[in-house]
């Protein structure tokens, strides 16, 4: 008798910049205990980090970072596949297909695409624009179930399940509309200097975010200096959003209830708090620091796991896209 397929999951992230502490506790950490249950594609999004201004050495420098984190986050390769988008053909091709079944006002309505081209000085380009619809593609294209990710990516999951069932309703049942998976702890990480902001790679500042692959030292440092309040009490409360930000993270990185971590530093001072946080967050990257030092070097197996990821997601890709090809009328090439 064969097997009931597992479900599947797809989710990435872009090499845009290094891994923020947002990318690790929104996403990559609840991605690792997903590989039992799940089927799981990975792929590391560059095509969606082109859509602001880069520089291509950096681009290829971040996408190796990103692939030796996510392995060092505890992905791993033999039970998921791991891939560049820009090495599976189909992304692309299914993207313009979607778009052209996209209003362009549901675009202009994204809040990321409004927040990124109202930066002074934001070039905007057409590929901004349509990144959602590449990222309705590339969930698309392998059918998946469920999406985790953070919050700050919720409206751009909207969009994805709106473009499937549009899809399936202009031209026949074709994809699944895939469903969010947000974690409760973690699902937004706020910038350390302005609480009203996400924390985010594209940070200006660099005390606003922790990069995973900060030293001991950097990381005191960020949480030491994280904007606060002229209270002393650490508690969970809206017009806290400094030490609530602190408080989630401690949460999300521990395991430890809020209530709990506020019975324990409620009256104990911002400066004991921050200590203990700093610690358990250094604590935490340790491991995560050291794996990523020896897999970053391994440039062999890092070119293997890209390969085999890439040979799994192109089978799949290929599937699909003949099916949509068929579907909106294209002649099968002979
Ligand atoms: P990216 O690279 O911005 O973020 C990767 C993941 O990290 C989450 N995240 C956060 N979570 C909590 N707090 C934060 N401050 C924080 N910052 C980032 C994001 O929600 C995301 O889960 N558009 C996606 C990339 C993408 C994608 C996809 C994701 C392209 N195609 C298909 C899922 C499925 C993005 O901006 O990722």
């Amino acid at each position: 008798m064969s097997e009931t397929p597992k479900p599947l999951i797809l989710t990435g992230a872009k090499p845009s910049g290094e891994l923020t502490l947002g990318n690790y506790l929104g996403a990559i950490k609840n991605w690792a205990i997903m590989l039992e249950e799940y089927e799981c594609f990975f792929p590391i999004v560059d095509l969606h980090a082109i859509t602001v201004g880069y520089v291509p050495a950096e681009l290829r420098k971040h996408t190796y970072q990103c692939l030796a984190q996510y392995i060092a986050c505890g992905l791993d390769p033999q039970k998921s596949h791991i891939f560049l988008q820009s090495q599976v053909i189909g992304h692309t091709e299914l993207s313009w297909i979607l778009s052209c079944l996209t209003p362009v006002g549901e675009l202009h309505r994204m809040t990321q695409f409004k927040d990124k081209s109202s930066k002074p000085g934001a070039s905007v380009n057409a590929g901004l624009l349509f990144y959602p619809v590449l990222m309705a593609a590339d969930i698309l294209l392998y059918n998946a179930d469920r999406v985790p990710v953070g919050e700050d990516q919720k409206q751009h999951l909207e969009l994805a399940r709106n473009i499937a069932q549009r899809f399936n309703h202009t031209y026949s049942e074709t994809f699944k509309v895939p469903e969010p998976y947000i974690p409760r702890a973690g699902a937004r990480i706020m910038s350390l200097q302005d609480p009203s902001r996400k924390m985010s790679k594209s940070d200006e500042n660099p005390g606003e975010a922790i990069l995973l692959l900060d030293s001991p030292q950097a990381i005191r440092k960020k949480i030491l200096s994280a904007v606060t309040d002229s209270d002393t009490e650490v508690r969970m409360a809206p017009e806290k959003p400094g030490i609530a930000n602190l408080l989630n993270i401690f949460s999300a990185i521990t395991g430890r209830s809020v209530e709990d971590l506020e019975r324990e530093f409620g009256d104990s001072g911002y400066g004991t708090f921050k200590n203990a946080l700093a610690d358990a967050l250094i604590a935490h990257l340790e491991p995560f620091q050291e794996r990523y030092r020896e897999i970053i070097e391994d440039k062999t197996f890092l070119h293997g796991v890209l390969k085999e990821g890439a040979e799994v997601a192109q089978a799949r890709a290929f599937k699909t896209l003949r099916k949509v090809y068929r579907k909106a009328g294209f002649v099968e090439r002979a």
